[in-house]
C-alpha cells in the first residue's frame, strides 16, 4: 500500500473502533426532535448524517477537520513562490485527518500525476455530444464514460470481501480525482477554444495544471485555481452534491457512479449553478442600464425587479449559514490583493452593500448574506474566463476532493445503505385525527 493509504487505514480502523464503542455505550441517546414542518421543508435542521471531512457552523462558516479557511491559508503548504494553499493539502487533511507536511503534499501531487491518464473512449464520448451541450452535462457524461475504469465495480463482480470495499473505493477516488482536470480542460477547450487542446504539464501541481490545460498561464490565475479548488471542496455532508454522492455510494455504486450523481445535483441553479447565474445576472443588469459599473441605486432597483419577477437573487442566502460566507470573504481578500480596480469585482462588492438590507426587509429570508457563488465568477472574468456556463465544472472538480474523501470514510467505516422513512399527507391527516401512526411516534 502507498503511505497515504496506510495512514488512512490506520486512522479509519481506530475511528471505526471508537464509533462501535460510541454506539454500544450511547446509541440510545436522543440528539433532537423532528417537527412536521421540518419533514415538509427540506429536512432543514434535522441531524441525520455523519460526514467526517468538514463541519459547518451557522455563524462561523466551514471548518475542515477543525481548521477555518484563513487557518488553512496559513498552515497548508503552497506552490513554490505561491501564497495560496495547494488543494492536495486540503485533500490529505480531509482524508487522513492531520495537517500534511510539504513532503506529503508533493507525494499527493505526484500520485495524481501518475494516475491522470484519461482513456481515449472518454474523449470520443464527449465528442459524440453536440458542442453546445451544457458543460456540466458534458462533464457528467465524461465521468460516466470513465466508469469503465472502476476497480470497485470489477472487484465486486469477482466477489469482493466487504472488508476490502474501502480499498477499491480509495483507488477509484484517487484515479478519478487525478483525471478530472484533464476532462474539465478538454470540455472547456472543446466548447470555447475551437477544440485546440493543451497537453498536461507533468511538472505542475493539480490546480496549476488545470489552469495550464485550460490555456491560462498567468501565475495569478494559477493561484486563483489553488484557492478556488481549496475553498469549494467540501461544505459538510448535507448539501445536495455531498449528500447525493454519499447516498448513491451507500448502495455500493462505485465512486464514478456516485460522483456523477452528485454532480447532477451540483448542476442545479439553487446549488452549484448559482455561480454562473451571478455573472449572468450582473451582465443583464449592465446591459439594462447601459453602464459598466452600476450605481448602488441602480443595483437596488434591479434587485427589487428580480424579486418582483418571482426570482431569487443569485449568490445570496444559505440553507445553514447565517453570516457572510467565509469563502466569499477569502475571495474578496484575493480580489483586493490582485485586482482592486477591476470593474466587475467592484460591482460584486457594491452588490454586497446593497442586497442584504433588501433581503432582510422581506422578513422571510433567513440569511441575507452572500455565499461562495456571489464572488467566484468575477475573479475568473478578470483573468479572461468569461464563459460563465463553465464555472460549475470548476466547482465540480473541486467538490470531488471533499465528496470522494468522504466516500472513502463511508466504506472504511462500513456505513450501511441509507434509507430514511417517508410518509404521505394522507397518513399525516389520519395521525392528526388519532387514527394512524407515524413510525417513531
Ligand atoms: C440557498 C437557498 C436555496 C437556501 O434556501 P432556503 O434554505 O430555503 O432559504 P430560506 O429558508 O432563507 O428561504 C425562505 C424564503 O426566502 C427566499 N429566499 C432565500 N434566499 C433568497 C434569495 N437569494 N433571493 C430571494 N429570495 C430568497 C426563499 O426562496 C424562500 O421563499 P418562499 O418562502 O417564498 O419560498 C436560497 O437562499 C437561494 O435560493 N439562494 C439563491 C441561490 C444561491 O445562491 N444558491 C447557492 C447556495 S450556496
Amino acid at each position: 500500500m502507498g503511505i497515504i493509504k496506510d495512514r488512512f487505514k490506520a486512522k479509519s480502523d481506530q475511528i471505526g473502533l471508537d464509533i462501535k464503542a460510541l454506539i454500544k455505550d450511547h446509541g440510545n441517546k436522543k440528539i433532537g426532535e423532528v417537527t412536521l414542518a421540518q419533514v415538509y421543508q427540506g429536512m432543514r435542521g434535522i441531524t441525520g448524517l455523519v460526514s467526517e471531512t468538514s463541519l459547518l457552523d451557522a455563524q462561523d462558516g466551514i471548518r475542515f477537520r477543525g481548521y477555518s479557511i484563513p487557518e488553512l491559508q496559513a498552515k497548508l503548504p503552497k506552490a513554490p513562490n505561491g501564497s495560496e494553499p495547494l488543494p492536495e493539502g486540503l485533500f490529505y487533511l480531509m482524508l487522513v485527518g492531520d495537517l500534511p507536511s510539504e513532503e506529503d503534499v508533493n507525494h499527493v501531487t505526484s500520485v495524481w500525476q501518475r494516475r491522470s491518464h484519461v482513456p481515449n473512449h472518454v474523449f470520443a464520448t464527449i465528442e459524440a455530444l453536440p458542442v453546445n451541450t451544457h458543460p456540466m452535462t458534458q462533464f457528467v457524461v465524461a465521468i460516466m464514460a470513465l466508469q469503465t475504469e472502476s476497480q470497485f465495480q470489477k472487484n465486486y463482480a469477482k466477489g469482493m470481501n466487504k472488508k476490502d470495499y474501502w480499498d477499491a473505493v480509495f483507488d477509484d477516488s484517487m484515479d478519478l480525482i487525478a483525471r478530472l482536470p484533464r476532462i474539465a480542460a478538454y470540455i472547456y477547450r472543446r466548447k470555447y477554444k475551437g477544440g485546440e487542446h493543451i497537453q498536461p504539464n507533468g511538472l505542475l501541481d493539480w490546480a496549476g495544471n488545470l489552469a495550464h490545460m485550460m490555456g491560462y498561464e498567468d501565475e495569478g490565475f494559477k493561484e486563483l485555481m489553488r484557492l478556488y479548488m481549496t475553498i469549494h471542496a467540501d461544505h459538510e455532508g448535507g448539501n445536495v452534491s455531498a449528500h447525493t454522492t454519499h447516498l448513491v455510494g451507500s448502495a455500493l455504486s462505485d465512486p464514478y457512479l456516485s460522483f456523477a450523481a452528485g454532480m447532477n445535483g451540483l448542476a442545479g441553479p439553487l446549488h452549484g449553478l448559482a455561480n454562473q447565474e451571478v455573472v449572468k445576472w450582473i451582465y443583464e443588469l449592465r446591459e439594462q442600464i447601459g453602464a459598466e459599473v452600476p450605481s448602488k441605486q441602480q443595483i437596488e432597483e434591479y434587485v427589487k425587479k428580480t424579486l418582483s419577477e418571482g426570482k431569487v437573487v443569485p449568490g445570496y442566502g444559505h440553507a445553514v449559514l447565517r453570516k457572510t460566507d467565509p469563502r466569499f470573504t477569502a475571495q474578496m481578500e484575493f480580489g483586493k490583493k490582485h485586482m482592486a480596480d477591476d470593474p466587475l469585482v467592484n460591482t460584486v462588492w457594491n452588490i454586497y452593500d446593497a442586497v442584504p438590507p433588501i433581503l432582510q426587509s422581506l422578513g422571510k429570508v433567513k440569511n441575507p448574506w452572500p455565499n461562495v457563488d456571489a464572488h467566484s465568477g468575477a475573479l475568473l472574468v478578470h483573468y479572461g474566463m468569461v464563459e460563465y456556463e463553465f464555472y460549475t465544472v470548476l466547482f465540480g472538480v473541486s467538490r470531488a476532493l471533499g465528496v470522494l474523501s468522504s466516500l472513502c470514510w463511508d466504506r472504511a467505516l462500513g456505513f450501511p445503505i441509507e434509507r430514511p422513512k417517508s410518509i404521505t399527507t394522507d397518513l399525516v391527516k389520519l395521525w392528526l385525527e388519532g387514527k394512524g401512526e407515524i413510525w417513531g411516534d
